[in-house]
């Protein structure tokens, strides 16, 4: 950390101090104080500092020279923005586990005033993913000190906001030998120190679509010499919303938002067009392609009653996040070993919102967690909010639980595998990234 850089001066202002961090004492007493207030100048930096998805220039540089700071030696730039480390496991051959971070900001002029806030007009850390690029530097200091089995590779991923970033890590071959991944994301919902780490569904899948209805356009006075694509659209807007009302099996979420329409310029004339965007979102793969045939079908059909012509696009985005039993499972007793039976708390929640993190989960086991992000007394302010804040305290729950999740998953891979986990780690064989 550049300590003298005027940039993160603003980020060290009343810095909390263990008193104040409201996290479990189980978690404090892993960092010293000097730990700690890094952790949270780092993340108060990248807060001050937000960058758009696949802009992460910056922060890619600060996360950089922060692992290095903390004695990280294999680092290097991947997926464009993004930053990849490896931390030495104990025993050669040992299972490698990857833990992801996203880094990248929001398009939103921040408003919650703090001393440390965005100095980007129009851009904000309002995700929380400041908090997860510091939970990873977190978790590697908890790994040079209590090292996994096997490797650790540490993902700060670009672009999730974009629903870009996985991909792209994916596309570069890095994961490549990769055992199991975990990740997580803030909640304000849940108390600093809770930890969701269950089996099943936990994000829904995000498609978004476009419906161009064409019409004929007329005299505004004359609409019997019209096809009013006006008429058609509202008719098309009522229709779909049957789509999850009277289609989709009751017991299965799912959405379909219309959040655009645009059609017309004047009060007196029908125009030929009419676009509209939406977003579609379900939480099973059956539930997601029904929602894409029939959305399809009901424009298509309703318009053509109307005189008009639909032609529907579909944008597929992430896919859902369902976590399997068994990487839930050490997730679980990961963060059991760390704060104990009572911080393990049910979701108890249908959450909607996307996360490409699934996209890793389309071709490794793994398991993503929420990490309760409230300090006693606030309000539960929403993600992608100008007002959106963190309780600092969940930056090291997010480190010591993540790294506890790769030693777990790694050991008990090992043992699946019949590892020797006597035998040293040579560093050269079953790398197969760096
Ligand atoms: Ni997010």
């Amino acid at each position: 950390m550049p300590f003298s850089d005027p940039r993160t001066a603003a980020a060290q202002a009343t810095l909390p101090t263990r008193h104040t961090l409201h996290a479990p004492a189980a978690v404090l007493d892993r960092f010293s104080d000097s730990e700690l207030a890094s952790l949270i100048t780092l993340r108060r930096t990248l807060h001050a500092n937000p960058e758009l998805s696949t802009a992460e220039h910056a922060t890619a540089g600060r996360l950089d020279a922060a692992l290095r700071a903390r004695g990280v030696t294999e680092i290097q730039r991947v997926a464009g923005t993004g930053v990849m480390a490896r931390i030495p496991g104990r025993t050669h051959g040992a299972p490698v586990v990857a833990l992801r971070g996203d880094i990248d900001a929001l398009p939103i002029q921040e408003q919650t005033g703090l001393p440390f806030a965005s100095q980007v007009a129009g851009v904000m850390h309002a995700c929380g993913h400041d908090v997860h690029a510091s939970w990873i530097v977190g978790a590697a200091m908890e790994l040079l000190r209590e090292p996994a089995a096997g490797d650790v590779l540490l993902i700060l991923q670009p672009a999730e906001e974009i629903g870009a970033g996985a991909r792209a890590i994916i596309d570069s071959g890095v994961l490549h030998g990769v055992a199991a991944i975990f990740g997580g994301h803030v909640d304000r919902r849940f108390l600093v120190g809770q930890v969701i780490a269950e089996p099943g569904p936990l994000a829904a899948s995000a498609d978004s679509f476009t419906i161009t209805l064409t019409g004929r356009g007329a005299h505004g006075a004359r609409p019997h010499e019209a096809a009013d694509p006006i008429v058609a659209a509202a008719a098309v807007i009522t229709a779909v919303q049957t789509i999850v009302s009277r289609r989709i099996d009751p017991s299965r979420p799912a959405v379909c938002t219309i959040g655009s329409i645009h059609a017309g310029v004047a009060a007196n004339v029908i125009p030929d067009t009419a676009t509209m965007t939406g977003t579609l979102r379900a939480m099973d793969p059956q539930t997601r392609a029904l929602l894409t045939t029939e959305l399809a079908r009901i424009a298509r059909e309703v318009a053509a009653a109307h005189g008009v012509e639909a032609v529907v696009t579909i944008e597929r985005g992430t896919p859902p996040i369902v976590n399997p039993v068994r990487e839930a499972a050490w997730a679980q007793q990961a963060a059991t070993a760390m704060l104990g039976a009572d911080a393990v708390v049910p979701f108890g929640i249908t959450n909607m919102g996307g996360e490409d993190f699934a996209f890793y989960m389309e071709r490794l086991p793994g398991c993503f967690l929420r990490f309760g992000a409230r300090a006693p007394g606030e309000p539960p302010t929403a993600a992608h909010s100008s007002r959106f804040d963190v309780a600092e305290g969940a930056i090291l729950v997010g480190a010591v639980v993540l790294a506890a999740c790769a030693r777990t998953a790694s050991q008990s891979l090992a043992t699946g595998r019949g590892v020797d986990d006597a035998e040293p780690s040579s560093g050269s064989s079953n790398r197969p990234m760096l």
